[in-house]
């Protein structure tokens, strides 16, 4: 496999911790089964029995740290298994796949975040997944506000909540600058706003492609 499929279906969620990618997700769920669409909710590192083991693995604050590039790779292992086990066949049968987090956030996270160079998760990226989403919604939160929502929730921080401010600064402006380069497939919502109002206007980006893409 080589190249770089886009899929118009698989529409991704993207942003910081507790910027309120679930909350959104469930919305756009919503709004798809109420329009009768077949779909399928996922999300990464996970969406299949095994890719949910490796996310353990790269979550759990109790072993050594992972190194950026076991990091990076245990993310593609895990996204490797999760497109051919779950969002290809759904894919094929006509669903609508909403993925919670994906190969973006590898640029993000390792790339931004950790520093690999993003040449390499490209190669990655093509040669390993060979697909992207034909919509994925940004949701831009500042780093406090995102981290303070995600600590309300959350009882113990796992391994990469423990990063410090300065690494979550980096990975939102990797996801930035995404966005700028691709402004065509990648919406900026700004998750500051409440809920209800991030939700409506992601509801109403996703009708939009839906037009468009049929
Ligand atoms: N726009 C919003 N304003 C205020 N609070 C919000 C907003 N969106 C979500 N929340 C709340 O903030 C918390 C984090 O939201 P959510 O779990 O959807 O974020 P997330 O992006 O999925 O986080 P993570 O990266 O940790 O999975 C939840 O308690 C949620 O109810
Ligand atoms: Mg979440």
């Amino acid at each position: 496999m080589s190249g770089l499929v886009t899929q118009s279906r698989l529409v991704t969620l993207e942003g910081g911790e507790g910027a309120g990618k679930t909350t959104v997700l469930h919305a756009l769920r919503d709004a798809l089964a109420s329009a009768g669409a077949d779909v399928v909710c996922t999300r990464e590192p996970g969406g299949t029995p095994l890719a949910e083991r490796i996310r353990e693995l790269l979550l759990d604050p109790n072993h050594e740290p992972a190194s950026p590039q076991t990091e990076l790779l245990l993310m593609f292992a895990s996204r490797a298994q999760h497109v051919r086990e779950t969002i290809l066949p759904a894919l094929k049968r006509g669903a609508w796949v909403l993925c919670d987090r994906f190969t973006d956030s590898s640029y993000a996270y390792q790339g931004g975040g950790r520093g690999l160079d993003p040449e390499l998760i490209a190669t990655l990226e093509r040669e390993v997944v060979g697909i992207r989403p034909g919509l994925t919604l940004l949701l831009d939160v500042g780093v406090d506000e995102g981290r303070q929502r995600a600590r309300g929730r959350d009882l113990v921080p796992d391994r990469i909540e423990r990063e410090r401010d300065e690494f979550f600064e980096r990975v939102r402006a990797a996801y930035l600058a995404r966005a700028a380069a691709e402004p065509q497939r990648i919406r900026v919502l700004d998750a500051s706003r409440p809920a209800v109002e991030v939700a409506a206007e992601a509801v109403s980006a996703l009708r939009t492609w839906m037009r468009e893409a049929a």
